[in-house]
């Protein structure tokens, strides 16, 4: 399975997928051939270039509209032709251009038990909320932000102590596991949906 991973920052959830291919190529059933980024000079990147992998950058500001951009990116990811789209920490929301050709098959991971705390900021709203427990979700892209049918979640005890930065670190850890997992089934088994639900057989 051609995987293509798009990255906005430190890419520790990219670097989870590389190290679990790395230790079973023949076994894990994908392989990511690109990773791309919403901006420069970003970890994720870096990571990406440690291992051998060609990287693309699309700017909204190198864009005259939103639209121009969506269709430039759609464009690079479409040339290393992937099955499947990881957007990893990405922090752009795709649109028409980009789901008309890779909708269905654009996983998304977040922060967040969806549908509570969609958007850039669920682990702070989370906290600010007061609740007792949270953590993240790997689902299906559709046209909306953080709305598609859920795939699979991690739940994380919420502790006094915490703030945004404890908090995030401790769903990362559940959040990378959660995706590498999700992929290695999709890989290995496929995937449908029936509704708003995705069974892999
Ligand atoms: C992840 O928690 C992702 O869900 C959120 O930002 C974080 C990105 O982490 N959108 P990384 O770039 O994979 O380290």
């Amino acid at each position: 399975l051609r995987l293509v991973v798009l990255v906005s920052g430190s890419g520790t959830n990219l670097q989870a997928l590389l190290d679990a291919i790395a230790a079973d190529p023949a076994g894990f059933g994908a392989e990511i051939v690109a990773v791309g980024a919403d901006r420069p000079g970003i970890t994720g990147l870096e990571r990406a270039q440690r291992a051998g992998l060609p990287t693309f950058v699309c700017r909204v500001k190198d864009h005259t509209t939103r639209e121009e951009w969506d269709e430039a990116l759609a464009e690079a990811t479409a040339a290393h032709r992937p099955d499947l789209v990881v957007s990893a920490g990405f922090m752009k929301i795709v649109g028409k251009a980009f789901l008309a050709r890779f909708g269905g098959r654009v996983l998304n991971t977040h922060p967040a038990l969806l549908p509570s705390f969609p958007g850039a900021h669920g682990v702070r709203d989370a906290l600010a909320y007061g609740v007792r427990v949270t953590g993240c979700t790997v689902h299906l892209v559709d046209d909306g932000v953080d709305t598609g049918p859920i795939i699979a979640q991690g739940v994380v005890q919420v502790r006094d102590e915490d703030d945004e930065t404890t908090l995030h670190e401790r769903i990362k850890e559940v959040e990378r596991a959660l995706l590498v997992d999700v992929v290695r089934r999709i890989a290995r088994d496929g995937y449908r949906v029936v509704g708003r639900r995705v069974l892999i057989p």
